[in-house]
């Protein structure tokens, strides 16, 4: 055999959220070096950067929470901890608008750390970023969707240049009603003005030229579609338009590597979509749909994250699924500044600073991340491929220290005793549905195929 990989016999270590904003090599815990140990003896190890890295030289534009930023000089710790490479598409990729978005990226490249799922128009942030490891080449590739709609990247044509931002996976929400509803929203629709606000965007050409739907069966009214059903339902699937556009990529990244990677970025939960419901537990329909199809078209390992806290693990086709990994380093609450806008939500001036903020936020640390161990408790994941077969999942649990005040808090380390017991438990739990079984021996999880 010429070259070693020929045998088809590869390591992956994936890991979640990478909200990381402060050094790590001037840390000596045991526990937090041996974490490093383990991704570092993987051949390739990569995480969800969800953090912008820049000097605010960009004004804010679009965040549901926290502004990130980190100092530049921080990728080189990421590295310094065995990341060999990080997908970037997330909700929190134009925080600070497209130059923060491009800013990050031109970073990664200084320091030569592979990126996928952003780029200067639709075919770089669907392209992969490919990892070159003493046993493979590995094309990593990554979408997100949960995004805004100004940092969704899209296609150039010869005569007009693409658009930066992600690679966003839009999908497509269908409220099935009864049809007592159906009617009363028809008429909510006619009554408040809608259908004739629409009907005057038609006539002026606004709207382009859509596709006929079905009047006596289905609406859109404020942003939502519904469809008259037998009961109440809520359906989501993937726009299909992003699945080809993506399929071209994963097609020609396996002509050019030894492995595929899909990442995704994903908040949704549950039926209805909420963030932080009581379905929060559930994947959406339409990242099951997703991720069983990156599998389909040849990806070896399909890594979701988005809620912050673990999902379930999926043994689909022999090979892994995680829909989510939860946090890997979360250290949000470390950004240096933050603008009006944030500090106004909470009815705080000009008095405050970025710490005052960020305490009240946590309402003292009483309330929502800060509140919940399920956001401070995770695992990275290292799958074994022999003979390009998987034949194991090793699941390290990570503890980021909860109930800690937060200048300590954010900074994973091997979890021990209960904390680790905790984790895969709760990881055991969830995988169910998905009739994975996870073995706990002392500290560490396995899924032995
Ligand atoms: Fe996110």
């Amino acid at each position: 055999m010429l070259y070693d990989a020929e045998r088809r016999d590869l390591s992956i270590t994936v890991a979640g959220d990478a909200m990381i904003t402060r050094r790590m090599r001037a840390f000596q815990e045991p526990g937090f070096l041996k974490l490093v140990d383990v991704l570092k003896g993987s051949d390739v190890s990569m995480a969800n950067l969800e953090m912008l890295f820049h000097d605010y030289e960009n004004t804010w534009q679009w965040s549901g929470a926290t502004y990130t930023r980190s100092d530049p000089r921080n990728l080189e710790e990421l590295k310094w901890m065995g990341i060999d490479a990080v997908t970037t598409a997330n909700n929190h990729s134009f925080d600070f608008s497209e130059g923060g978005f491009l800013t990050t990226l031109d970073h990664c490249r200084e320091v030569d750390l592979p990126h996928a799922g952003g780029g200067r128009n639709i075919d770089e942030a669907r392209s992969p970023a490919y990892v070159d490891s003493p046993r493979g080449r590995v094309a990593i590739m990554s979408a997100t969707s949960t995004f805004s709609e100004t940092s969704r990247a899209g296609p150039g044509r010869p005569d007009f240049r693409g658009k930066p931002g992600v690679n966003a996976l839009r999908h497509d929400i269908n409220h099935h009603v009864e049809r007592d509803v159906f009617e009363a929203l028809q008429k909510a629709r006619e009554e408040l003005g809608y259908q004739s606000h629409d009907d005057a965007l038609h006539s002026f050409g606004f709207r382009g030229i859509e596709e006929e739907g079905h009047n006596d069966s289905e609406l859109e009214f404020l942003e939502n579609k519904f469809t008259l059903g037998e009961e109440f339902s809520v359906k989501t699937s993937v726009n299909r338009e992003d699945m080809d556009g993506i399929g071209k990529w994963i097609r020609g990244a396996q002509k050019q590597s030894d492995w595929l990677v899909y990442g995704a970025h994903c908040h949704e939960s549950g039926a209805a979509g909420e963030f932080h419901g009581p379905c929060r537990l559930d994947p959406p329909e339409f990242l099951v749909e997703f991720a069983h199809w990156t599998i389909d078209q040849g990806c070896a390992l399909f890594a979701g994250h988005g809620p912050h806290f673990l999902r379930g693990i999926e043994i689909y086709k022999n090979r892994p699924i995680f829909y989510s990994l939860g946090n890997f380093i979360f250290q949000n609450e470390s950004v240096l500044w933050l603008p009006d806008e944030a500090y106004r939500r909470f009815k705080l001036g000009y008095d405050q600073t970025p710490g005052d903020y960020l305490d009240t936020r946590s309402g003292g640390g009483n309330r929502a991340f800060a509140a919940d161990p399920v956001f401070w408790q995770s695992v990275v994941a290292t799958c074994n491929y022999a003979g390009g077969t998987l034949r194991e999942v090793v699941l390290h649990p990570i503890d980021m220290g909860f109930g800690r005040p937060i200048g300590q808090r954010g900074r994973p380390v091997l979890a021990e005793g209960p904390i680790a017991q905790q984790t895969l438990r709760w990881l055991q739990d969830v995988s169910k549905p998905f009739g994975t079984e996870i073995n706990i021996e002392d500290d560490v999880g396995y899924i032995r195929l």
